[in-house]
């Protein structure tokens, strides 16, 4: 009986401070409403919760509010699937009146987001999709990106294959903008550098069986393989390749989404993998050492490149929160600031080209134990061509 009493007591002196704070908050500044639009099942689903793990951490660091607002989260599953995703964008839109869309990681979902965001003149921060379009035929005043474009990564693999002496690799990878573009990205870096595509292979989105290309691979016998993979698909290839016995015999290069959050689940057949990306593990910057001491202290776990991306989508979106103050979300004030903005990300501080995609280092890594440990840069504050932007 008297515990009981005592429980009600607690719960309602906590009931009133609550009030007061939310007043207090609700007073002090307006809410900015966020749309976030992110795969949380499937084969991207850890990548998905590593962005909002991101974002929700860099909000968490300013106190719970972004330029002194109050966020306010609107979450969808958008289950990697363009056939649904502009109904999804257009429910956080129209129905939730998101004052931001924040996604997401499929090229072809985020395509399909994009045109609502335009449709609408709702601003979007893209925190993984590399669909090359979004920064270069469709830019938009409206449109940013903090992560990458599928071509980046792609193309400083292409540069490291050739001047590691391999004349002659076969590609392979999901048929979908992301692992199309990253493929064209490498080609055009290994090709540049005197190399050849032997042939490119393909497989539909997100299907993990392998076996049939594997066996392709191994009689074309080509100096060295290429491959655009991520999430759950990513691991179950690396373990294919290397159960098929090919990593053994034929070095295996990628895009850093490869082994970037999967080196556990492939169980120790990545070891030793020689990847690019704008991300690594053992950078030595001030801002990724704070970074993630926080993230492994908050979630349990290590940060990868997902978390990076979507840490900095928060950043991005506090620059144009700040050029506002409390008062309406102009988006003129706010694009002008997000334009000229210096992200000091944990990868290393970065800017926006007049595509609005980050102007970046790409890292060499190789995987050993859990860690894409730095071996080098390869290509120095690397920008897309954002070839077809008119902006
Ligand atoms: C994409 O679809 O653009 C995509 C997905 C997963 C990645 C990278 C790119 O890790």
């Amino acid at each position: 009986m008297t515990r009981k009493k005592g429980a009600k007591v607690v719960r309602s002196i906590a009931a009133v401070a609550l009030g007061t704070l939310t007043l207090g908050a609700a007073q002090a500044a307006e809410k900015v409403k966020v749309g976030l639009m992110l795969p949380y099942t499937g084969t991207y689903a850890a990548l998905g919760t590593a962005i909002t793990n991101g974002f929700k951490q860099y909000v968490a660091e300013q106190g719970g509010t972004l330029g002194g607002r109050e966020v306010e989260y609107f979450v969808v599953d958008d289950e990697s699937d363009p056939a649904k995703a502009t109904e999804n964008a257009s429910k956080l839109v129209k129905r939730d009146n998101v004052d931001v869309l924040v996604g997401t990681v499929h090229s072809g979902v985020a395509l399909a987001m994009a045109k609502v965001a335009r449709d609408t003149k709702t601003l979007l921060i893209v925190p993984n999709a590399g669909a090359d379009e979004l920064t270069g035929p469709l830019c938009a005043p409206n449109v940013f990106r903090t992560s990458f474009t599928n071509w980046q990564p792609a193309y400083g693999m292409g540069k490291v294959a050739a001047e590691r002496g391999h004349k002659n690799v076969v590609t392979l990878t999901w048929k979908y903008a992301a692992g199309e573009q990253a493929v064209g990205g490498f080609k055009e870096a290994f090709e540049k550098a005197g190399g050849k595509i032997a042939k490119e292979l393909y497989l539909p989105f997100p299907n993990v069986e392998f076996q049939a290309y594997l066996t392709e691979i191994a009689n074309l016998k080509p100096d060295a393989v290429f491959v655009f993979f991520a999430g759950g698909g990513a691991a179950k290839f690396v373990r294919d390749y290397d159960a098929a016995g090919l990593k053994k015999t034929i070095p295996l290069y990628a895009s850093g989404f490869l082994t970037d959050g999967t080196l556990d689940a492939m169980g120790g057949a990545g070891e030793g993998l020689l990847t690019t990306l704008h991300y690594a593990d053992g950078l030595t910057n001030a801002k990724d050492t704070a970074f993630r001491t926080k993230y492994a202290t908050s979630y349990k776990m290590q940060p990868d490149v997902y978390a990076v991306q979507g840490y900095d989508a928060a950043q991005l979106l506090r620059v144009g929160l700040d050029a506002v103050k409390g008062g309406k979300l102009e988006q003129p004030a706010m694009i002008k600031a997000m334009e000229a903005a210096k992200i000091d990300s944990p990868r290393g501080a970065f800017t926006l080209s007049k595509a609005h995609n980050p102007v970046q280092d790409i890292y060499l890594r190789k995987a050993e134990g859990r860690d894409n440990k730095l071996v080098g840069v390869a290509e120095k504050a690397l920008a897309d061509p954002a070839r077809g932007c008119r902006m």
